[in-house]
């Protein structure tokens, strides 16, 4: 609890184009939750380098992130927006937790198992232990939830499982977080392959909606989306790839599957995803405004990152205190 405030953690890698699959599985949730708990955002720029990067592309990236979380609406003054690497406290708390996490448990991570088949020359350590300094992330901030998308939610059980073996060897250190997903938006799948997530990385530009294409982009990869020759617009799992423009579709306007049904029935499939791609460009019109004037007042970012980096270390930097000294480190002689 911070001033009587829940508190939640969620964090974002700086690494490629966000996603449409981003800001529904995250990013919109974040918004709305941000006037409830009291909320740490973070720009994830020490998970991204788990994968190579050119710097300046990096902090570029970084940047970019920081200033879209802005402009789709959380604002600054109440949420902490920051970047990890500013805070040393993350790596601090990551190395202490990497000594109570078992290699059998980082073997069964899926994400490592998919990225390195994809990275096959670079599987380096961080890439393996990269589930711990998540945990790190949302421990350091006793966070009570944590809302992602369903594919952290296996990170998110280590995070809790690592909170609770060290509660039970040292009493109440942690607060064991709760995973928060979006009733709607938190698998959003890839336009060519409805069997894949959207993800940053995949090498087919129409599998993905970038936050940044333009209008006639977007529906121009809605109307190539992958579906089926069935012909009707029912919400099921043998239509996968419309269910997942359906659900891309109620995120975008807050209706029900089943509403999307009615409204569509009878529709062909052409119809329907125009109005997809009409929901999605209206979602991402206004994002587009605020990210483009925020660009531009370079001094309101920098007092941003600075501030709440600031803020961040202050309640890091309490957990991390606590921590080392349950672990037996000596106390620095004042
Ligand atoms: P990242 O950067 O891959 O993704 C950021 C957020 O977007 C969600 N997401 C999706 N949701 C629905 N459908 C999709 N296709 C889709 N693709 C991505 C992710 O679930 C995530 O919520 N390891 C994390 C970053 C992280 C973090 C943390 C998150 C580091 N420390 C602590 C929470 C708490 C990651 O790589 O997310």
């Amino acid at each position: 609890m911070i001033d009587g405030k829940k508190v939640l953690f969620s964090g974002m890698q700086s690494t490629g184009n966000l996603t449409l699959g981003n800001y529904l599985g995250a990013l919109k949730n974040w918004v709305a939750l941000a006037e409830e708990y009291e909320c740490f955002y973070s720009v994830v720029d020490m998970h991204s380098i788990t994968v190579r990067q050119v710097p300046a592309e990096l902090r570029k990236r970084a940047r970019s992130l920081l200033t879209l979380y802005i402009a789709a609406g959380i604002d600054p003054e109440k949420a902490c927006l920051y970047y990890q690497s500013h805070v040393s406290a993350h790596a601090e708390l990551a190395w202490i937790l990497n000594c109570y996490t078992y290699m059998g448990e980082l073997n069964r991570m899926t994400q490592f198992k998919d990225k390195s088949a994809k990275h096959a020359d670079n599987i380096n350590a961080g890439l393996f232990t990269y589930p711990v300094l998540m945990a790190a992330d949302i421990l350091l901030y006793q966070a009570d939830v944590v809302p992602v998308g369903a594919d952290q939610s296996q990170h998110l059980e280590l995070a809790r499982d690592i909170a609770m073996r060290f509660n039970n060897i040292y009493g109440d250190v942690f607060t064991v977080p709760e995973i928060y997903l979006g009733k709607v938006g938190a698998k959003i799948q890839s336009l060519q392959d409805p069997e894949k997530k959207m993800s940053k990385s995949d090498e087919n530009p129409n599998a993905s909606i970038y936050l940044m294409d333009d209008e006639d982009t977007v529906m121009r990869k809605f109307k190539r989306a992958v579906t089926d020759s069935e012909g009707v617009i029912l919400y099921r799992d043998e239509q996968p790839g419309l269910k997942n423009l359906i659900n891309i579709y109620c995120a975008c306007t807050n209706r029900t599957p089943d509403e999307t049904v009615k409204e569509f029935e009878g529709s062909g499939y052409g119809v329907f995803k125009e109005a997809v791609g009409c929901a999605v460009n209206d979602v991402l019109r206004p994002l587009h405004e605020r990210y483009s004037e925020l660009e531009k007042d370079k001094a309101y970012i920098d007092k941003v990152i600075r501030d709440n980096a600031d803020k961040a270390a202050y309640f890091a930097g309490k957990t991390l205190r606590k921590v080392q000294k349950k672990v037996g480190f000596p106390e620095r002689p004042r």
